[in-house]
């Protein structure tokens, strides 16, 4: 797919997906999020940029960590994430924390270097990867690390059926490509080739726990990254998408709840001084 239309797909799609984000994942994505977190080791008065920030999941946390010395930025292509973030923190009264629509793989202003650059979750969805990782790279001091998180491979993922269910049924595909930086050491390999050092990886193994098929299927279907697709199918083909995806992860069902294997890979890099 043309990257310029991925990224669009991308935006606009987690503009739709981000009212139920939070609802459907911020629980099933927590234990990642928190070990990202621990490989980061957050340090008080650290300037920190969360890429692919979402509405803020990572950022909040993080911001947290490197407390009121510090300062977090969190970038993201989709306005709506950044509009919702933007109003959690003001709600919250969070005051060193930031929040701008950027593309992970434009260049980052250079008017602060970092000492940490986190992405939880966002590297499968861009065209180009490495390049986000070149910015990140980029926009460390001497000395500073990165910390990225993805799902890892296909068939670990027991969920991985909804994009060749939903891509059946448009014109172009989802998310190309999405698994790739979970398989093997490709987010290394990416790492290395940004000009990251000291690269190491770990990978992580949990299910992701629903009560209900209506969690099992909004998470997937409504929550996430086929969000603006499924909305634009009508009732048929929603109903056939979804008869089909509940189908896919029949083998997970216990009773009326889910426990659907979900497997990470976290990758850290320093950026020698
Ligand atoms: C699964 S969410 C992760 C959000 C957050 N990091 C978290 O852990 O909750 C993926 C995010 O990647 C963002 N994204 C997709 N493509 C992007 C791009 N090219 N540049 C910046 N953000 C992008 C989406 O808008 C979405 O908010």
């Amino acid at each position: 797919m043309d990257s310029r239309l991925q990224k669009r797909v991308q935006r606009y799609g987690w503009d739709r997906a981000s009212e139920d984000y939070a609802r459907y994942w911020q629980a099933q994505l927590e234990p990642v999020q928190t070990r990202l977190l621990e490989v980061a080791d957050l340090q008080a008065g650290e300037k920190l940029l969360d890429v692919a920030c979402g509405d803020g999941l990572v950022s909040f946390r993080a911001s947290e960590a490197v407390g009121p010395s510090g300062m977090v930025s969190g970038d993201d292509i989709s306005e709506e994430m950044i509009r919702r973030a933007e109003a959690l923190r003001l709600e919250r009264g969070v005051e060193n924390l930031r929040f701008r629509r950027r593309d992970a793989e434009a260049s980052v202003d250079a008017e602060t270097y970092y000492d940490i650059a986190l992405c939880a979750l966002g590297l499968m969805y861009l065209p180009e990867p490495e390049r986000a990782l070149g910015a990140m790279f980029e926009a460390l001091r001497p000395g500073g690390r990165a910390v990225a998180a993805v799902w890892g491979a296909r068939r670990n993922c027991g969920w991985a059926e909804v994009f060749p269910i939903v891509d059946a049924r448009v014109k172009s595909e989802v998310c190309p490509l999405f698994f790739r930086l979970g398989t093997g050491a490709a987010l290394e390999t990416d790492f290395k080739a940004a000009g990251f050092s000291d690269v190491s990886s770990e990978r992580l193994s949990y299910d992701l726990s629903f009560k209900t098929a209506e969690q099992a299927c909004g998470a997937a279907l409504i929550g996430g990254p086929v969000a603006l697709a499924y909305s634009r199918f009508d009732d048929e083909t929603r109903d056939a998408a979804r008869a089909e995806y509940l189908a896919s992860i029949e083998s997970y069902r216990h009773g009326e709840s889910y426990e659907i294997p979900g497997e990470f890979v976290i990758t850290r890099g320093s950026a020698a001084s």
